[in-house]
């Protein structure tokens, strides 16, 4: 076996990574649009987390096929062809090797600015790429799925422009870059065995999900003392994301507040919290918690052990919380359900006259009780 490429042909190592991303790219369209037809559920969200962690594949082995393509040298084109075949082969060629970095860049993106993680599958998460962002979304959205169609066409055209190397002009072109006769059956059968435990996958286990509470049906509420008396005040706008493994238990929590939607139940009261003494919310818009470490104590109640930011203060804070699967039919839902103590003062919520704890205490209980449904 030729592992390197020669003048004439292909090496063994270049044919792979052409055969085996083609097959992945497939299994790619395959995997997009059986989930476009499906309603929001586990299986949809199984199927896009296999898309998201092929793509990501595609994106590796795009990365070492080219440097494999520098350290070698490529088979001649044949002198046969005319001057303009030439030109479109190498850029059909080139325009197929951007795309290959180009849709799956996108398609992460996508994911980030959607505040859903990439899990490459469910054994590595991948840093976000953008912050949450509804409009980045929408452009990483299109951006991903015109670029993802071009490949497809520029594909198909490249595919016919093989066929007729072979049946037309007879050359050896396909045949140099056509797989040993035992490959196909090699990338058949693990084809067949991906496709097999991706049924298994949806059948035996809920796989990685996505959970997320954008404020319908849940509740973000704070209890203080002002006065010496107890009062409560809640945030509106707040969106939790939970990704949970294979077993349901969390991995990852992200919960974002936006601290101007504060709503004491007194306009002046609410105005004077946004001021810059507490909330300060023209700096600091959002408080945000994130964790990815945690423990579990019980069947279903865990302490996320993550970090808490308000203002422009950051802590460690161990989160109690209780994670419980609504029952009845229906689409599937989540409740996060749990409540802890904070010193305000810990977070700088209280300046110059605000930091006595005379008129309004220094601990602040927040209660917070989310309902979370799976998301693509
Ligand atoms: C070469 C690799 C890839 C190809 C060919 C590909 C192709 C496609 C296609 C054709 C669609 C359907 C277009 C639509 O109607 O939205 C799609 C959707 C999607 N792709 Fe990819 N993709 C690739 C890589 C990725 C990667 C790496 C990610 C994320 C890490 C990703 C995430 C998604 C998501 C989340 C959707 C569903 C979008 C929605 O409907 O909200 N894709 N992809
Ligand atoms: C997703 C689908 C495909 C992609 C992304 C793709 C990509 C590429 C790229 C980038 C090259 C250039 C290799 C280089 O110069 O390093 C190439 C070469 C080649 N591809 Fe594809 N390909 C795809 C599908 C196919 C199909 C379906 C066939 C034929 C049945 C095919 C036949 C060939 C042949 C014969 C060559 C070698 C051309 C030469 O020797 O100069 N490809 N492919």
């Amino acid at each position: 076996m030729q592992f390197r490429n020669t003048l004439e042909r292909w090496g063994s190592v270049a044919k792979f990574f052409h055969w085996t991303i083609v097959l992945l790219v497939i299994c790619q369209f395959v995997l997009a649009f059986l989930a476009d037809d499906l309603p929001i559920g586990m299986e949809k969200l199984t199927l896009l987390a296999r898309h998201k962690s092929i793509g990501i594949t595609i994106l590796a082995l795009a990365t070492l096929r080219l440097l494999w393509r520098a350290a070698n040298r490529s088979p001649i084109l044949p002198p046969t062809m005319a001057a303009w075949e030439r030109f479109a082969a190498k850029g059909a060629h080139a325009l197929l090797y951007v795309l290959l970095f180009a849709v799956p860049l996108a398609g992460w993106t996508m994911s980030s600015a959607r505040n859903f993680p990439v899990s490459w599958f469910g054994l590595y998460q991948l840093p976000d790429f953008v912050a949450p962002n509804e409009s980045t979304y929408e452009t990483a959205h299109t951006i991903h799925e015109v670029l993802a169609f071009s490949l497809g066409i520029i594909a198909v055209l490249h595919l016919l422009a093989a066929l007729k190397h072979h049946f037309v002009n007879r050359d050896e072109v396909l045949k140099r870059m056509w797989p040993f006769a035992r490959v196909p059956v090699v990338l058949v059968a693990v084809a067949a065995a991906a496709i097999g435990t991706a049924g298994q996958t949806l059948a035996a286990e809920p796989g990685t999900a996505t959970l997320r509470g954008n404020g319908t049906g849940s509740k973000l509420t704070f209890d203080f003392t002002q006065a010496g008396a107890g009062t409560t005040g809640s945030f509106k706008a707040f969106t939790t994301t939970m990704v949970t493994g294979t077993d349901g238990a969390p991995v990852s929590l992200q919960v974002a507040i936006d601290v101007q939607s504060l709503d004491t139940g007194d306009k002046e009261r609410d105005g004077l919290l946004r001021d810059k003494d507490l909330f300060d919310v023209k700096r600091f818009a959002e408080a945000k918690f994130t964790a990815t470490r945690f423990t579990s104590e019980a069947k279903g109640r865990y302490q996320a052990l993550g970090k808490l930011t308000i203002r422009d203060v950051t802590r460690d804070v161990t989160l109690p919380f209780a994670l419980t699967q609504t029952p009845g039919g229906g689409a599937p839902s989540w409740l996060l359900a749990g409540e802890i103590v904070l010193n305000r003062l810990d977070y700088g919520v209280g300046q110059g006259e605000w930091r006595d704890t005379g008129m309004v205490g220094n601990a602040v209980t927040v209660k917070y009780s989310v309902k979370l449904t799976p998301v693509p």
